[in-house]
């Protein structure tokens, strides 16, 4: 396993040993937290975060991850106040950049986009969502936040619910889980299923077996982690219709009732409407914590790649 200056730019980069091995760092790192142990790994290391698009989690925890490692952060989270509003191109961005910091974090609203920042840099680079494609870090975290709740992924029934088709945290997910061996009941409205080559490529890869259904209740009913995302709705061309599906597709307390009475229900966040809020306060709602763990995982990631 190398991960010294290895670029992190879909789930499917890793191996499920290096994942393993990415999760018991996190453990490790999050006892640290624990114990308010000073870190000083990562001491003269600079971490750049490149944020073309909006983010609350993935930037602030990347940054606290950074510092908790004695490390500092630079970047940007309003391109119009850099020169990308002067017209100067992504490339151009990443070449300077590379040349200020040892490692990079980049969000960006067009698919494939990080893979060309870690084409351009010589510093290795982080994928923190591009487009409506992989999200690989979140991914890491959720499965992190399930092997500490649940005890184990293998064998758990995990429905994925929402817009599987524009949500890039379902697909990085989705393609983990199948490799984990969890039995997955994909739950979407129809026209927003995960696009059929990612389900065919996890079935052949994996031999994943997979239930699709539009109908929330029989999707969730059986499950042990219920995993929520929201309508996409920035990435539709007719807001109009990303609102009358927002409206109809949410998990209610009533359907909630009926769920497994262990099952805990994530979400990687923002969350709109899909959730009804009284249900943040049940014990099934693990959102806030699952927040939590983005820390300790994205520490381990930093530690293991930063060269
Ligand atoms: N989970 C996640 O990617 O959240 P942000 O968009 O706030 O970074």
């Amino acid at each position: 396993m190398k991960f010294k200056g290895k670029d992190i730019i879909s789930i499917r980069d890793f191996t499920k040993e290096e994942i393993e091995k990415i999760l018991d760092e996190a453990e490790k790192m999050e006892a640290a937290l624990a114990k308010n142990t000073n870190l000083e790994l990562l001491k003269g290391k600079i971490l750049a975060t490149l944020f073309f698009e909006p983010s609350t989690r993935t930037r602030l925890s990347f940054a606290t991850a950074m510092q908790k490692l004695g490390g500092n952060v630079i970047g940007f989270d309003n391109v119009e106040a850099t020169s990308i509003a002067k017209g100067e191109s992504l490339i151009d961005t990443v070449r300077t950049a590379e040349k200020y910091c040892d490692l990079i974090v980049i969000r960006h609203p067009k698919e494939g986009s990080a893979r060309l920042a870690a084409e351009i840099s010589e510093k290795p680079v982080i994928n923190a969502g591009d487009g409506a494609n992989q999200h690989p870090t979140q991914t890491l975290l959720d499965l992190y936040t399930i092997r500490k709740l649940k005890g184990r992924i293998e064998g758990l029934n995990v429905a994925l619910v929402g817009d599987l088709k524009y949500g890039r945290v379902m697909k990085s997910l989705a393609y983990a889980l199948a490799m984990f061996k969890a039995n997955l009941t994909l739950v979407s409205p129809l026209g927003l299923e995960l696009p059929e080559e990612i389900t065919k490529e996890i079935i052949e890869k994996f031999d994943a077996e997979i239930i699709q259904t539009d109908n929330i209740f029989s999707g969730i009913k059986n499950a042990d982690v219920i995993y929520v995302c929201r309508i996409q709705k920035e990435r539709f061309e007719d807001v109009y219709e990303a609102e009358k599906l927002q409206k109809s597709f949410k998990i209610t307390s009533q359907m909630l009732e009926k769920t497994k009475e262990d099952v805990i229900i994530l979400h990687a966040l923002p969350k709109t409407v899909e959730i009804e809020p009284s249900i943040d306060k049940t014990k099934k709602a693990k959102y806030f914590e699952q927040v939590y763990y983005g820390i300790p995982v994205r520490m381990a990631i930093i530690n293991l790649v930063c060269p």
